[in-house]
């Protein structure tokens, strides 16, 4: 198993609840170490670009409109096999199926409006990262 970098949203919905401090809470406890962290308010080219890869789904127009709707806190999680523990931690898609005490169960609402956002593999979390934090500093590791 490899030290690995992933890449989280806290989502609108949660930052609007006022459970950014909650879900960091449970990222730090769970063992990441937070390499970078932003609170962004995405454009809609933004959002657009970001999920390029659901464009053709039928959902695509509201993910954009509600990942759009208020500001999100976006994070570089490290830890190891940080990709399929942050996936873990953060629970299934939809929040009604997730598992006890994930963060989706804890927090999300609906498949939409589920908290987080987590990538779902290594090659996509360095895509992903780079989207966002390209030009920024992201802390090296201790
Ligand atoms: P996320 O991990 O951010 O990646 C794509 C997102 O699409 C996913 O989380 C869900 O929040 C969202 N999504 C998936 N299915 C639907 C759906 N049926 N309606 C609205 N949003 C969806």
């Amino acid at each position: 198993m490899a030290i690995e970098r992933t890449f989280c949203i806290i989502k609108p919905d949660a930052v609007e609840k006022k459970t950014t401090g909650a879900i960091l809470a449970k990222i730090e406890a769970a063992g990441f170490t937070i390499r970078a962290l932003k609170y962004v308010h995405m454009s809609r080219e933004t959002a657009e670009g970001f999920y390029a890869i659901h464009k053709a789904r039928p959902f695509f127009g509201e993910l954009c409109e509600f990942m759009t709707r208020s500001p999100v806190v976006i994070a570089v999680l490290e830890k190891e096999s940080a990709v399929a523990a942050w996936r873990t931690l953060m629970g299934a898609t939809d929040p009604a199926k997730a598992e006890p005490d994930t963060i989706r169960k804890l927090f999300g609402a609906s498949v939409g409006e589920n908290a987080t956002h987590g990538s779902d593999s290594l090659e996509n979390a360095k895509i992903e990262i780079a989207y966002f934090f390209a030009g920024s500093k992201v802390a090296p590791s201790a």
